[in-house]
């Protein structure tokens, strides 16, 4: 089967991009992304590519090449739906905050409501992709509301996880590690293959049964976040032996078995997908009452929550076991360099740790904006919104940022850090000067030579 048309449901972080650069390599093929929220496609139509909903790098080269010749940014989601031949789901699957499994099971409420839309529409054949991450069995359930609600014609359900990283999403499409395709009709993985072989060497794509592509979407995240937490739980234990969490990370890392990706101490993983998946997982566990795999994962979430209020409470600690009133400036808000993205970040986390002990908060991020920042606070419900907006500032200006703070947290590895005037920082700060770490970005010696306080995780 050749695909001609695509449509594409949600215009977020993975519907986005991943899209753009189909679209780049298959000249031949439409596609179309669809998204309900109007303002989030008006920004991707945006004539300023520097309006783009989402930033990553490169991205905005992509979008200028194939928007308007075959990409389409659109909120007729029945129009798109009914020409496609081929229709990719990548809509939101957050943690659930309500009923059975809150706060642990994904909520497939968006999921449901595309499976329903597309059976509604449909009146030719089309194949159906999951992209965004979901618990296993999944496909099973869009298959039988397909099935079930359709105007019978015939609905082949592929798995399609999505491997990206943000910040490197571009990169990563270009030349992914491999494309993974669960399904069981052969010409549906076909014909999805060929999409992918527009630039995927053919030995990169792997296929196998629905069930393990959707498990093992889940597997990888909770691996990448366990390679986190594992070397965040031994920076803990550098800290007070005097060994060093870099120079443990470079030794173990030289050791091919182990290898020496994701081995950097931090502050703690975050982003959309880590704790997500790993709650998934364990909720799978033990709904089969699996419950020592079920703890055994969950300990890998727990330990990167110590991370994170261990972090707040060296900050305490530190400034004399106060921070009442004391400003303290942060440096970054995203959950990792290079993306505007700041779900689960670790700075949300301990800003609000923080703002318990009544800390005057102020926030540099330079991609971040200050309404996302309000929100993320706001979502945790801790305090009144206006409580936060008292509490906290956010400065679009480093300096004005670090002037006059008694103390100044590293939440995002952001390159623009290390290049700051940290002489002209450590003159506008109160005394001492504390500098606390939470990426291992800063010369040690050097900010010490300035005359700072230097903490950095894992030391
Ligand atoms: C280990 C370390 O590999 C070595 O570097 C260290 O010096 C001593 O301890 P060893 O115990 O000899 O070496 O064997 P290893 O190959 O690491 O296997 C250990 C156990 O893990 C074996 O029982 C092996 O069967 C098992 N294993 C290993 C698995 O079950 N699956 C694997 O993928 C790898
Ligand atoms: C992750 C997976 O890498 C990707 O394959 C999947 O499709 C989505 O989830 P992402 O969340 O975008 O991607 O970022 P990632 O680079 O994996 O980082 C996740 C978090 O772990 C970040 O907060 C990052 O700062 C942290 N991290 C990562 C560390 O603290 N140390 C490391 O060594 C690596
Ligand atoms: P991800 O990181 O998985 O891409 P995002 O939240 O960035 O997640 O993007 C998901 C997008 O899906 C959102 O823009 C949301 O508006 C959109 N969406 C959710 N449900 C539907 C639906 N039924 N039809 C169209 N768009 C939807």
């Amino acid at each position: 089967m050749e695909i001609k048309k695509i449509a594409c449901i949600g215009a977020g972080y993975v519907g986005g991009p991943t899209m753009s650069v189909i679209a780049q390599k298959n000249p031949h093929i439409q596609v179309t992304v669809v998204d309900l929220n109007s303002s989030r496609i008006d920004a991707w139509n945006s004539e300023n590519l520097d309006e783009l909903p989402v930033y990553e790098p490169g991205l905005d080269q992509v979008v200028a090449e194939a928007r308007g010749r075959n990409l389409f940014f659109s909120t007729d989601v029945e129009k798109a739906i009914s020409e496609a031949e081929m229709i990719f789901i990548s809509v939101n699957t957050p943690t659930k905050t309500y009923g059975k499994g809150k706060g642990q099971a994904a909520d497939l409420k968006f999921i449901e409501l595309c499976a329903r839309q597309i059976a509604d529409v449909a009146t030719s054949s089309k194949i159906i992709v999951e992209k965004s991450t979901i618990p296993v069995r999944t496909a099973a359930t869009i298959k039988s509301i397909l099935d079930h609600t359709g105007k019978g014609v015939q609905f082949n359900v592929l798995s399609n996880p999505e491997f990206l990283a943000e910040g490197t999403a571009i990169v990563d499409l270009y030349n992914p590690d491999r494309i993974l395709i669960g399904g069981e009709d052969e010409k549906a993985i076909n014909a999805l293959k060929t999409v992918y072989e527009a630039w995927v060497p053919t030995e990169r794509i792997i296929t196998t049964n629905l069930w393990s592509s959707e498990l093992s979407k889940l597997v990888a995240n909770a691996f990448l976040a366990q390679r986190v937490s594992s070397i965040n739980s031994i920076s803990e234990l550098c800290e007070v032996t005097g060994a060093n969490v870099d120079e443990v990370a470079h030794a173990i890392g030289q050791d091919s078995r182990i290898g020496s990706k994701f081995l950097k101490a931090s502050v703690g993983f975050g982003g959309s997908c880590f704790q997500k998946d790993l709650l998934n997982l364990v909720y799978i566990a033990r709904s089969y009452n699996l419950t020592e795999v079920a703890n055994y994962w969950e300990q890998v979430i727990l330990i990167n929550d110590h991370q994170k209020t261990r972090f707040a409470e060296k900050i305490i600690r530190s400034m004399y076991n106060t921070v009442n009133g004391k400003k303290i400036a942060f440096l970054g808000w995203a959950f990792k360099k290079n993306t505007n993205d700041t779900r689960e970040s670790a700075a949300i986390y301990v800003a609000d740790h923080l703002l318990d002990e009544q800390a005057q908060i102020s926030v540099y991020d330079p991609k971040v904006q200050e309404s996302q920042i309000y929100k993320d606070l706001d979502y945790l419900a801790t305090r009144s919104a206006d409580e936060n907006k008292e509490l906290l500032k956010v400065i679009n200006d480093p300096y004005e940022v670090a002037k006059d703070a008694h103390g100044l947290a590293i939440l995002t590895e952001w390159d623009e850090f290390k290049d700051l005037d940290w002489k002209r920082i450590k003159e506008s700060m109160k005394k001492p000067a504390f500098i606390f770490d939470g990426r291992k970005l800063l010369d040690k010696q050097k900010l010490e030579g300035l005359g700072f306080v230097y903490y950095a995780i894992g030391e």
